[in-house]
């Protein structure tokens, strides 16, 4: 599987935003290096527990910023949110318990779910923190 690769048209124009958007591709990158580690090996485990909190960090500031501007689609995006933490449970509970590897389908999710909410979700608010002159 290829890994993700960071390109100038990802960024949102917010700097700290920008920051954790390319930690969590890193992280998602690590995996896709080692789909083949056994789950119960630190590297992996650290590695998703590493992707559940700095995405964890993420919404809740990407979310702050958007809520003290009073970004109008607020909820919206609140909603893509909640519903990839969702999926996000759902694999955990559904494949990574019996599984040995990471599976390839959490992979896959990971790095299309990533990729398309950046460069269509995150970046309808690049032009509303451009006018509020938040970088
Ligand atoms: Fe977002
Ligand atoms: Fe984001």
């Amino acid at each position: 599987m290829e890994k993700i690769v960071w390109k100038p048209e990802y960024s949102v124009g917010v700097e700290r935003l920008d920051r954790q958007h390319q930690r969590i591709i890193k992280v998602i990158n690590t995996l896709i290096a080692k789909p083949g580690i056994f789950i119960r090996s630190a590297s992996i485990a650290d590695a998703l527990s590493e992707l559940t909190s700095y995405v964890s960090e993420h919404f809740l500031l990407e979310e702050q910023l958007l809520e003290e501007n009073n970004y109008p689609n607020l909820i919206d995006h609140v909603k893509r949110h909640t519903e990839y933490g969702e999926q996000i449970a759902n694999f955990y509970l559904k494949k990574i318990e019996n599984n040995k590897n990471v599976p390839r389908q959490l992979l896959n999710y990971l790095s299309e779910w990533w990729v398309g909410h950046i460069l269509h979700e995150d970046m309808k608010y690049k032009s509303f923190f451009k006018d509020k002159g938040i970088r």
